[in-house]
C-alpha cells in the first residue's frame, strides 16, 4: 500500500577473520551476530575465505567481481557492522584492510562509507600488546570512515584464554558477557530502519 512505511529489521554485516578453518577473529564474529540476530537483527558475515575471493583493491579499475559487488552493497545498506581481525605483527590483517580499501565505492554515497552506523570491533591476538594496538589502529579506521566505533571493543588473548567451549559455544563467562554487551550496543545505536 502506498505511503506505509514498514519497519524492517536491523542488517548489520559481520567481516573479518582468516584463512585458518578454526579462525577465532570469525567465530567470534560470528557469536556477536548471533547476538545481534537474537535481537531482531537480520546478518550477513564476510569471513576470511569470502575476502580471500576479493581482488586487490585497484583504485584505477572501476570494474567489479559479484564478490567485490556482494561486500559493497552489504554495508552500503547496512544498519551496523562488526569487524573481526587476528593482530598481525601489531596491527590488523591485510585480509581486512583489503576489503575495507573496497569501501572506497561508498565515497560518493549520501551516506558515505560507514556513516552514522555503529561498528563493532574484534581483535583476537597471541598477546594483549597486539590486542590494544590493532583495536586501536581499527577505531582509527572507523572514525575516518565517518562510523561510531562501540564502547565495548572485544579483544580475545588467545595465550591466555580459551573463549570456546568444546561444543563451540563461547565458554568464558566475561567473554560472552563482552559480546553481549557489544552486540546490545550495536542494536541500540543502530538507528531505526525502514523500508
Ligand atoms: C602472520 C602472523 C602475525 C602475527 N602477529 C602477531 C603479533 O604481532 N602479536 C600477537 O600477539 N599475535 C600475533 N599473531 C598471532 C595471531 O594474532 C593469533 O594467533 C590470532 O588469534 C589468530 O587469529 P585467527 O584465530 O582468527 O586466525 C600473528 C599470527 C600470524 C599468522
Amino acid at each position: 500500500m502506498s505511503g506505509l512505511i514498514t519497519a524492517r529489521p536491523k542488517r548489520i554485516v559481520g567481516l573479518g577473520g582468516t584463512f585458518r578453518q578454526a579462525s577465532s577473529s570469525e567465530r567470534i564474529v560470528r557469536a556477536i551476530l548471533a547476538q545481534c540476530a537474537a535481537l531482531g537483527a537480520e546478518t550477513i558475515m564476510f569471513d576470511g575465505p569470502a575476502l580471500a575471493r576479493l581482488p586487490h583493491f585497484n583504485p584505477e579499475q572501476p570494474d567489479r567481481t559479484r564478490d567485490e559487488s556482494a561486500l559493497v552493497d552489504a554495508i552500503r545498506t547496512c544498519d551496523g557492522i562488526v569487524i573481526g581481525s587476528p593482530g598481525y605483527h601489531g596491527g590488523y590483517s591485510g585480509l581486512v584492510k583489503n576489503a575495507i580499501d573496497l569501501l572506497e565505492d561508498l565515497r560518493a554515497d549520501t551516506r558515505v562509507y560507514f556513516d552514522g552506523r555503529p561498528v563493532g570491533l574484534v581483535v583476537t591476538a597471541a598477546g594483549w600488546q597486539a590486542c590494544g594496538t590493532t583495536l586501536s589502529a581499527l577505531r582509527d579506521v572507523v572514525h575516518a570512515m565517518r562510523g561510531w566505533p562501540t564502547p565495548v571493543g572485544v579483544t580475545i588473548n588467545s595465550v591466555e584464554q580459551r573463549p570456546f567451549a568444546p561444543d563451540g559455544t563461547i565458554g568464558d563467562d566475561g567473554i560472552a558477557r563482552a559480546i553481549r554487551a557489544q552486540a546490545q550496543q550495536i542494536m541500540s545505536f543502530a538507528t531505526e530502519a525502514v523500508a
